[in-house]
Order: structure tokens, then C-alpha cells, then sequence
């Protein structure tokens, strides 16, 4: 495995004009401090850096009301802004006091030893940091994930129960597997658990494979070999089941600042169709985890699925297995309705040649 470079939140350098802040400064002054495309540094308390934040907030509602702003580049504003609140690290730790200790820091800037960033990443990498310490339990895996620092984690499961009622109810031969965008594993570890020998599991995300490498470890599992780039990188092992949870959301725009767990491109249905027939044995089976959302959310855009059935001809349809998504509880009215009808799809293709 080639040295990895984690990804992780961009270092604040070079000249910049900041305004000291502590918690009884004037927080309209910070404001217009942000406004004006300049920065606020937290002086005293993490709370003040929150403070900030919510006041930010606030103002900015407040001024949508005022110009009637659209929703989009109110939210664009909103992060330009809030991250221009930036937080000293010294030695790996926060300077400001009260703060959460974050083991990121140090495993994401070991050579770093004084800079600045900015707030809500601070934010994301002690939330991160927090899954990753506690754990999850994933229903179906005897062990929790500990999912690495921005690497994908499931937080519905529905999707992993549907696996495990397949991997149970038919019978395949398992010598080899592939699990494409192996995130933080649990679509691999459930293939190890059902007896799969030989399991490859590739990721373009560096931090899904670095987090892997660390867990395989944890685990003393062998029989996982990861790689790390786009599909199904070099391998071109003859499989007897690919497994692929794709993001569920299409995106015409740019895919290089978006999260490419959750959005695709349309070229990567295609692209992936192509070379999993060339990897699948004769008797082989595809696995697609998808769901409803996109017709949901997206009722003109084509179903990746469907289209290469009808189109592609290279597989025909072993079996479609549905499952509905429990409700969250704590959902705005619109997404409840939403997620009411929500349900997820576990789709297995054969080759038709
Ligand atoms: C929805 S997540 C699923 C993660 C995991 N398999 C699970 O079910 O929890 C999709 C994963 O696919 C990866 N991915 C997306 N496009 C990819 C590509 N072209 N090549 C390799 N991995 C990709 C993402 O980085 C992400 O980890």
C-alpha cells in the first residue's frame, strides 16, 4: 500500500487582518469584521467561538428577511462567513479554554506546531472525533466501527439489514468478493462475517483507507485487502459478488467540492457497470444498495439501475428486495413526510452473457 495523505481541514495562514474577540467584546463589530471579508480570532472561551457563531446566525436570518435573500447563497454566505471564526492550535491542542480535547489534531498535524482553524471545521473534527473514540454499533457485526476522521458512516441501517437478509438467503460461492467505496467497512466486515475468503475493498476517499488499515488491525483481519483510488483500481480478480452502497444523489455541477459519498456524477453508474462486468464471474452477482430518494428528490432524473437494465444489457435482474426507512425523530415536517416514504433498495444483477 502506497503512503496515503489524509485528507483534513485546510491550515489558516498567511497575512490576514484579525480582530482579537473575547466573550464580552462587541459582538456586532465582530460581525461587521466577518462582513468585510476579514477574520475574528477567539481569544478566551470555546463557548465564545459558539456565541459567535449563533449570533452570525441570527444576523444573517435577520438580513434574509430584510432582502428577501434565496435560500442558496444565504447558506453559501453562511459558511463563508462562519469560517472566517478561527481557533488557535498550539502544541495539538486548542488555545482557548473549556474546549474539547481532539485526538485529530494531533494525528492530522503532527508536524504542525502552531496554527489556526477555522471554527466549524473545529467543530466537524470534534464531532469526528467523538464517533470515532465512543464507536458504533452496527446491527449484524458482532464488533463496533470506529469510523476514521471524514470517511463515511452509515447512521440508518436499514440498508446493512437488507444485505445480511440476502447474504443469508442465497446461496453463492465465496471465494472472492469486492466491496467498492468501503467507507468505514461495514458492507466488508459483513461479507467476512457470511465467509467470503477473499475480500477487496477499494476507496478513492484516502481516509476511508487509512481508517481501514487502522481497523483491520484492530480486528485481526487478514483476508481484506484494501485499495485506494477510483473503483476497482488495478484489480482485475474474477469475482463471485461485488457490493456497491454508490451515493444516492445525482449532481451536474462540480464534483470535486461535494461529498462523493453522498452525490455522483452521471458517468459513474457507466463507468462502473462496465468494469464490474469484466470482473464478475459467469455465475456472479452484483449487489447495488440504492433507494427511492432520488425519485423522491429528483422525480425527472433516471434510475441508474433501471437505465442499465433497459440499456446496457449486460445483466439481467436476480432479485429486488425493498425495505422502508424508519423515521427519525427529531425531522423538520417537510423531511418526516419525506422520509415517510422513504425506502431503500437492494438490487442483484447477473450477467446475461
Ligand atoms: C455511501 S458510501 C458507502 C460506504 C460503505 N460501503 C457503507 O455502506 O457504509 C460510498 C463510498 O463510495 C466511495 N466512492 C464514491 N465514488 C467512488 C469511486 N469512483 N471509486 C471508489 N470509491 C468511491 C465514497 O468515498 C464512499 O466511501
Amino acid at each position: 500500500m502506497p503512503n496515503i495523505k489524509a485528507q483534513r481541514p485546510e491550515i489558516i495562514q498567511g497575512e490576514l487582518e484579525v480582530l482579537a474577540f473575547s466573550r464580552h467584546d462587541d459582538l456586532e463589530e465582530a460581525i461587521e469584521v466577518l462582513l468585510s471579508g476579514k477574520y475574528v480570532l477567539i481569544l478566551d472561551f470555546y463557548s465564545t467561538g459558539l456565541l459567535l457563531l449563533n449570533e452570525l446566525k441570527a444576523y444573517l436570518r435577520w438580513e434574509e428577511k430584510q432582502k428577501f435573500q434565496e435560500e442558496r447563497s444565504k447558506r453559501r454566505n453562511f459558511r463563508e462567513l462562519s469560517h472566517r471564526i478561527i481557533l488557535e492550535v498550539s502544541h495539538q491542542r486548542l488555545r482557548v479554554k473549556k474546549a474539547p480535547k481532539i485526538g485529530w489534531l494531533k494525528i492530522l498535524y503532527p508536524e504542525q506546531k502552531e496554527f489556526a482553524l477555522s471554527f466549524p471545521d473545529i467543530q466537524g473534527l470534534n464531532s469526528a472525533w467523538q464517533w470515532y473514540e465512543k464507536g458504533i454499533q452496527i446491527p449484524t457485526l458482532p464488533h463496533k466501527i470506529h469510523p476514521w476522521y471524514g470517511s463515511y458512516f452509515p447512521t440508518r441501517f436499514e440498508h446493512i439489514i437488507l444485505f445480511d437478509e440476502y447474504l443469508k438467503a442465497n446461496q453463492m460461492q465465496k471465494e472472492n468478493a469486492f466491496d467498492l467505496g468501503v467507507g468505514s467497512g461495514v458492507l466488508s466486515f459483513q461479507l467476512q462475517n457470511h465467509g467470503f475468503k477473499n475480500i477487496q475493498s477499494s476507496d478513492q476517499n484516502p481516509n476511508a483507507i487509512i481508517g481501514m488499515v487502522e481497523e483491520l488491525k484492530r480486528l485481526n483481519i487478514s483476508n481484506i485487502e484494501l485499495l485506494y483510488g477510483d473503483l476497482f483500481v488495478e484489480s482485475a480478480v474474477q469475482q463471485d459478488l461485488i457490493v456497491f452502497n454508490p451515493p444516492w444523489l445525482p449532481t451536474k455541477g462540480n464534483i470535486e467540492n461535494l461529498d462523493t459519498a453522498i452525490y455522483y456524477h452521471e458517468e459513474l453508474f457507466p463507468r462502473f457497470f462496465e468494469q464490474a462486468f469484466d470482473r464478475l464471474k459467469p455465475d456472479g452477482q452484483l449487489v447495488l444498495l440504492f433507494s427511492n430518494l432520488l425519485k423522491l428528490t429528483h422525480p425527472n432524473e433516471k434510475h441508474p439501475i433501471e437505465e442499465e437494465l433497459e440499456n446496457g444489457r449486460r445483466y439481467i435482474k436476480h432479485a429486488l428486495l425493498k425495505k422502508p426507512v424508519a423515521q427519525a425523530s427529531k425531522k423538520t415536517k417537510r423531511n418526516l413526510k419525506r422520509r415517510e416514504q422513504e425506502i431503500v433498495e437492494l438490487w442483484s444483477l447477473k450477467r446475461s452473457t
